[in-house]
């Protein structure tokens, strides 16, 4: 089998496979097609996967002779309109939301695969990418924070007087959250941190954050660890609580989601006219609508002094270490479909390979994407 990396489009910089991927891959007896100058932008020059074992060839030749694409980011609508149907698809191109590719994929027989659809299983960890993304994005967004902020996020005690620590409000304690608050308490800030899943309190209590409680939550242990639709009342006591609190903080970073939906709207412009000038707020899920009501994706909007970052791709902005973690991610669900002579072998008996295909012979087979698409 030829497996062709392609380079990725747009403002994009990190590369789906470093070169010790690669060879990682040329041992499993995969040929490895790179497309000329996929690394450039991660820091990875075509050299280097020329040494892992790779060759290097024109985005034509790699989309004419890989059996398996794979890249990042998700193609174009365009792009898939160009493939041959006997080609196998790999990347995150998130077709809960990107529904127009996953009927793309069907009018053509391709088999897709999405890296966001992996399953949250302990089997499955070690392929998360959305963990590995989210803990990059977790990071960069409290440094962006830090970064803006005109005070200071530790205590200092010095002879121009004590300054107090900022206080950091995390909305949503996934994984971007969780990784948040540790990274802002490294930092020296108070942090307080809110979900709707009573599950993730000690995990904040161990960060040494405080958990902001509201009862009444609704949870569903069928949901896989993700949080579902809450009712009209929990909404409201919810809202007040977080508008109090989000008055009284410096930075307020917005991680929450419920996966294949808008993101829930948790700072109302009403809350923001509430805060101090000079805060500010991170809205991780910005691509989604966002968690504040004056987000726009991918740009800052100043309202009353308060800045509200819409940034939807921190790990773009730190492409080495997250394309080793995305890389690494997707190679160990590589080994699930490619059988010991280096052929692609799709079994749908496995869970995991097939909660991760998304089209396969013009069907959807995954359950999510199917229920999203009839709906
Ligand atoms: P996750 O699913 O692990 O965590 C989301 C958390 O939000 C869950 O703990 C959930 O219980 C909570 N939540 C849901 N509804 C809530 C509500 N109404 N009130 C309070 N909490 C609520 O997701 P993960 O992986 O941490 O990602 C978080 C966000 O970051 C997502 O929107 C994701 O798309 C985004 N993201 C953004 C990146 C960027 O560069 N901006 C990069 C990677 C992820």
């Amino acid at each position: 089998m030829i497996t062709g990396l392609l380079k990725e489009t747009g403002l994009e910089q990190r590369v789906a496979l470093l070169p010790e991927m690669v060879a990682n891959l040329v041992r499993l007896k995969v040929e490895v097609y790179v497309e000329k100058g996929a690394g450039t932008a991660a820091f990875q020059p075509d050299e280097a996967y020329v040494q892992a074992g790779a060759t290097i060839h024109t985005r034509d030749e790699v989309l004419k002779k890989a059996d398996l694409l794979v890249q990042i980011g998700e193609p174009s609508v365009e792009l898939i309109s160009q493939l041959e149907s006997s080609k196998v698809w790999l990347s995150q191109y998130n077709p809960l939301w990107n529904t127009d590719l996953v009927k793309k994929f069907i009018e053509k027989g391709i088999s897709s695969f999405s890296m966001d659809s992996i399953p949250r299983t302990t089997r499955a960890q070690a392929m998360d990418v959305l963990s590995s993304m989210a803990t990059v994005a977790g990071y960069k967004a409290v440094l962006q924070a830090a970064f803006e902020l005109p005070n200071f996020f530790p205590m200092f005690m010095t002879a121009a007087g004590t300054i107090r620590p900022a206080t950091v409000l995390v909305l949503g304690a996934g994984v971007a959250g969780l990784q948040s608050i540790a990274i802002a308490r490294k930092l020296g800030a108070q942090v307080q941190a809110f979900d709707v899943r009573s599950a993730v309190k000690e995990e904040v209590m161990s960060l040494g954050a405080k958990f902001i409680e509201v009862e009444g939550a609704k949870e569903d242990s069928a949901a896989g660890g993700y949080a579902v639709e809450q009712s009209e009342d929990f909404k409201t006591k919810q809202q007040q609580m977080i508008n109090d609190y989000a008055a009284k903080a410096n930075v307020v970073i917005c991680t929450a989601q419920i996966p294949g939906r808008k993101a829930p709207v948790l700072l109302p412009k009403v809350a923001i006219e509430n805060m101090k000038p000079g805060s500010v707020v991170i809205d991780l899920a910005a691509s989604t609508g966002g968690n504040c009501e004056l987000t726009k994706n991918n740009e800052t909007v100043v309202f009353n002094g308060v800045k509200i970052i819409g940034q939807s791709n921190y790990p773009s902005q730190m492409p080495v270490d997250a394309s080793k973690m995305f890389g690494k991610n997707m190679f160990n669900f590589l080994q699930l479909i490619i059988s010991e002579d280096g052929s692609l072998n799709l079994n749908f008996e496995d869970d995991i390979v097939k909660g991760t295909c998304i089209t396969h012979k013009g069907e959807i087979l995954n359950e999510r994407v199917k229920s999203v698409i009839r709906s």
